[in-house]
């Protein structure tokens, strides 16, 4: 049975990446201005929103299994609304199998999600996936509240359509935000209490404004923001990596030096079939331009194993190429065929089994290299962006300008800029000891 009465409390659920989470967060605020207000936790919601990612398979099950889960021991359920990636690409399907969700909307609509909850409460379902995305930014409200570490997506969509992805479908073609747009947004997360900002895309270092503008432009104006100590950028595609972002890195101190650039493969023969419009030794010339401009610069990527056709010989050319990079953090996937993709209809799918164990192989390289990584940055000083407290008392955790998981005690506060002492590393983080907080 769905409810009849305006929602009071609301729970948004992310499952997607860091624009979901993004997403999440303004559906939040939209539903927050509505005069719902956020559930206590281990509390029932009377709304829930579910904002769901499309990227691997299993996500779509993922939905149904977590609306089941919605449903209450007296047989009735929470308003459902489904929103994310997999409400773009199966929105009708969702529809169909799963009566108790009223709400059905894409991440270019969701501004219209008050409109589709009064309808719900009259019992009226609804499906909006249509891609108006500036309309969206304009109709969501101002930004309130955020923690010391920001996100603001200034670009949607994709055009690149690797031959393994469905973003391109879910997310349609890229848009960028308006310069003015994107500094005034910024400006109120800084008075919002953000201390940091990633800018988010996509393909985010292709963001351009109507005047031809690039990333590094915008960069620019966000770090005379007053208050605004760290700019970071993710995703980026190795093929829009102009020589004016790569200077950024170099001249503008808030720009931190850490660069997510995924590669996906090691192999030109599967990197042609995924459809990535560069070879790896293109990708490692990039990344030599890179150091040469910030040679202290944390690189991270993304990866897919077990591509169709991906030979083991194919795979070593992975491993190898990690081992030249040196990567500070990585992703890595079993490749998950999705509907509609053309990889998905390729010939020679890999068996489970060995997608399996090349990933094993591939994520112990990766250890290994985070791990180098950490320690050579033992003895370094470095300033911590402080964003929660650690496990033990008096503990905090933070990032260091390399996005290292940072922990330390000390008379600090969150959202305070500190100057530490990198100590010790494990492998996936570092303890440093305190000097002195960092006037700003
Ligand atoms: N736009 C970004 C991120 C895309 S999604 C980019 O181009 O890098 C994040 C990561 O998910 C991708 O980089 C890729 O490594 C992984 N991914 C995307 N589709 C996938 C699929 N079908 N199977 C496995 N991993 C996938
Ligand atoms: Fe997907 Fe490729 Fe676009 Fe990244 S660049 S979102 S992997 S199609
Ligand atoms: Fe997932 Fe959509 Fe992001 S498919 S990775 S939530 S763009």
């Amino acid at each position: 049975m769905r409810p009849t009465s305006p929602p009071r409390t609301y729970r948004v659920k992310s499952f997607g990446c860091q624009m979901n989470v993004y997403d999440g967060e303004r559906m939040a605020e939209l539903l927050g201005e509505q005069g719902i207000t956020a559930a206590i936790e281990g509390e029932a919601a009377d709304l829930v929103v579910l904002n769901t990612c499309h990227i691997r398979e299993k996500a779509v099950e993922k939905v149904y299994s977590d609306i089941g889960r919605l449903r209450r021991p007296d047989g009735t359920s929470p308003l459902i609304a489904v929103a994310g990636c997999v409400a773009q690409a199966e929105g009708k399907e969702i529809m169909r199998r799963a009566p108790a969700v009223s709400m059905v909307v894409g991440p270019q609509a969701y501004h219209r999600l008050p409109g589709m909850i009064a309808k719900a409460v009259e019992g009226r379902r609804a499906v909006d996936v249509d891609m108006p995305v500036q309309t969206k930014f304009d109709a969501l409200p101002a930004r309130r509240k955020v923690g010391p570490s920001a996100f603001l997506t200034v670009q949607e969509g994709c055009d690149k359509f690797c031959t393994y992805c469905v973003v391109p479908y879910t997310r349609g073609a890229e848009v960028s935000r308006s310069f003015n747009d994107l500094v005034a947004e910024a400006r109120r997360l800084v008075e919002a209490g953000a201390r940091e900002i990633t800018l988010l895309g996509q393909n985010v270092n292709a963001w351009r404004d109507a005047d031809g503008r690039g990333l590094e432009k915008l960069v620019e104006v966000l770090a005379t923001i007053h208050g605004l100590a760290r700019i970071r950028y993710t995703t980026s595609h190795p093929n829009d990596m102009t020589d004016g972002l790569i200077a950024a890195h170099r001249d503008i101190p808030q720009l931190m030096p850490f660069l997510h650039l995924p590669v996906q493969a090691g192999n030109d023969r599967v990197l042609k079939a995924m459809n990535r419009s560069h070879t790896a030794d293109g990708y490692l010339r990039v990344l030599d331009r890179v150091r040469a401009t910030r040679p202290d610069i944390a690189l991270s990527g993304d990866f897919i194993v077990g591509f169709p056709g991906e030979t083991e010989a194919e795979f070593k050319d992975t491993l190898r190429l990690v081992e030249q990079v040196g990567y500070a953090q990585c992703f890595s996937f079993k490749y998950s065929p999705r509907p509609g993709t053309p990889a998905a209809t390729m010939d020679d799918q890999i068996p489970r089994e060995v997608m399996a164990e090349r990933l094993q192989r591939l994520q112990e390289a990766l250890g290994v290299s985070q791990y180098a990584f950490n320690q050579a940055s033992v003895g370094q000083r470095c300033t911590v962006l402080v964003e929660r407290t650690g496990r033990d008392p008096g503990q905090w955790l933070g990032k260091s300008p390399w996005l290292q998981s940072v922990h330390f005690s000390g008379d600090v506060a969150i959202g305070d800029l500190v100057e530490v002492e990198l100590t010790a590393a494990g492998p996936i983080s570092l303890s440093a000891r305190l000097l002195e907080p960092v006037k700003s």
